[in-house]
């Protein structure tokens, strides 16, 4: 049966890498799977004044997709050794109220990029770390990050097949966690 997922980019640039690999992952899944790519202009800064049942629209859109969809992608870049402060503040926001937020039991990919050697894995290792105090769960599989992002793409279509192949088999088991998660739920 059909699967929803929502694509989180972690850059709000135009050119970014991080929202053209999510844009790349939503022409490339299987029929019955969708992926919704959003991106994180609209979000403004946490505030807990502004917090509650009539967050600002922003907040309010980006909690509503996230408790529609079936599990996560986060696609980020790394800064300064971290996750960029966008990303960071989405999660705080979708995290509340902590505990019951749309954010508990959500099957999360993580993918950081970067042109650099290391793919990101330090900003990966804080996604991850964000995403299990809110009751998400991030993927327990092989962190996929992609170092020298540029030389993976051409004409903005991504080949090269090591990347391909990491994206492919990441995206397969976020599909196997939620059927789980389903076929779990349907049990009980
Ligand atoms: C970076 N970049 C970067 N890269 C990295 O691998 N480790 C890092 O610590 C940083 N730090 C950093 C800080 C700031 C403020 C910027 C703007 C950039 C480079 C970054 O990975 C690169 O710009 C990515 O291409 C950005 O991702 P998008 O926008 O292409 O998705």
């Amino acid at each position: 049966s059909a699967v929803r997922l929502l694509g989180i980019s972690g850059s709000l640039r135009r050119g970014s890498y991080s929202t053209m690999l999510l844009r790349h992952l939503a022409a490339r899944l299987p029929a019955e799977v969708t992926l919704q790519v959003v991106t994180l202009e609209e979000v403004p800064l946490y505030d807990a004044d502004l917090d509650g049942a009539n967050p600002p629209a922003g907040v309010a859109a980006l909690k509503a997709a996230i408790a529609e969809a079936d599990g996560l992608v986060l696609c980020s870049p790394e800064y300064n050794y971290g996750m960029p402060g966008v990303l960071k503040n989405a999660i705080d926001w979708a995290s509340r109220p902590a505990f019951a937020s749309p954010l508990k039991g959500k099957p999360s990919l993580v993918v950081t990029s970067s042109p650099g050697a290391l793919g990101g894995v330090r900003a990966q290792a804080q996604v991850r770390d964000a995403l299990a105090a809110t009751l998400a769960r991030p993927l327990s599989r092989p962190h996929v990050a992609i170092p020298v992002i540029g030389s993976r793409f051409r004409d903005g279509e991504l080949v090269d097949a090591t990347a391909l192949e990491m994206l492919d088999g990441a995206v397969a088991d976020l599909l196997q966690e939620v059927r789980l998660i389903r076929a779990a739920t349907e049990a009980a």
